[in-house]
């Protein structure tokens, strides 16, 4: 682990940063630990696109663990504009300010007052941008946003300068690691991808998602865990109008310990799948076809297939 002069932390290799991302509590899958390696020696940003709960978000977080750098996270949403994501005057305080100024006091002096930093508001891009160290920015759910932000954005991430009129240019003097998650529900413009690395997270396999509930549930025993992993794998098989995902299982595999569960037998079972199935019709499938398996005894025991 390189520290840096700044005090954050760069990787030297792939295989240091993979083990960073698990000292930071994150088990990074092969391309996600190469992407973000990629990231950071070309300073380019990353698309982080997939299913939900995946652990698109954990991954800028673990990442601004690892590295030792502040997380600065712009949550996007219908309707986001440029006030909120890049910045905004404090109308309020600018006001004050004038009221407070003696009669005889020049507008020419007034207006170069209040149009000084003092009353910016900083919103996350802006933060990010200006920060004097090297910051992890997180534009999280960009697909919520409108086009014309993307567009925005777009200028953002290609100069990482900012213009207000009032104040000048604000240049980046450090380059933030730029991480932005979508869940697909609008195609982002091709504009927007050509600027960015592609990531990819899918639903891990057995043996790593077993690893990752082992992390965050260290009490669960290897036994019930291995039945957990068996039974949601076998769950996101079927044709479910929303899969569990790895937010579920971990959820599940601390109610069981909450309720002192000591098997995933059928009426375990049965009690606690709305922990990983949350629609109606979903919750029929399962307890017809996995919950019946569970009662006759087929899951839990690997070796009878
Ligand atoms: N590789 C991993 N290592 C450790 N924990 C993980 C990993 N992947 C996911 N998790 C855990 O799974 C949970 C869900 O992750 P996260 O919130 O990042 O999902 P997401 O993809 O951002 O979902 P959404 O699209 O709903 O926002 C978190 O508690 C996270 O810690
Ligand atoms: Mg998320």
């Amino acid at each position: 682990m390189a520290g840096e002069p700044d005090g954050t932390v760069a990787p030297n290799s792939l295989e240091e940063l993979r083990e960073g991302l698990g000292g930071a509590g994150y088990l990074a899958s092969e391309s996600a630990a190469l992407v973000s390696y990629l990231a950071y020696r070309l300073g380019k940003p990353v698309l982080v696109e997939g299913p939900a709960g995946v652990g698109k978000t954990e991954l800028a977080k673990a990442l601004s663990r690892y590295a030792q750098r502040r997380l600065v996270r712009l949550q996007c949403y219908e309707g986001l504009d440029e006030a909120k994501a890049l910045y905004e005057w404090n109308y309020r305080k600018q006001l004050l300010r004038i009221q407070a100024e003696a009669a005889d006091t020049g507008w020419d002096d007034v207006q170069e007052d209040i149009f000084s930093k003092e009353f910016l508001m900083e919103r996350p891009l802006l933060k990010a941008i200006s920060a004097q160290e090297p910051v992890v920015l997180l534009i999280d759910e960009i697909d919520k946003a409108d086009q014309e932000f993307e567009a925005m954005l777009l200028e953002v991430l290609s100069d990482f300068q900012i213009s207000i009129p009032e104040l000048g240019v604000v240049e980046a003097s450090t380059r933030p690691l730029v991480l932005l998650t979508s869940n697909n529900t609008r195609e982002l413009t091709e504009a927007l991808k050509r600027r960015c690395l592609y990531l990819w997270l899918d639903y891990p396999d057995a043996e790593r998602e077993l690893e990752i509930v082992n992390l965050h549930v260290p009490e669960l025993p290897e036994a019930m865990s291995r039945k957990l992993i068996e039974v949601v794998h076998m769950v996101r098989g079927l044709d479910l109008k929303k899969p569990p995902s790895i937010a579920e299982s971990i959820d599940w595999a601390r109610a069981l310990i909450v309720l002192g569960a000591t098997d995933i037998d059928k009426s375990v079972f049965d009690r606690t799948m709305s922990i990983i199935v949350k629609h109606r019709t979903d919750l029929d499938v399962v307890a017809e076809r996995v919950g019946v398996r569970l009662g006759n005894g087929i899951l839990g025991h690997a070796e009878s297939g």
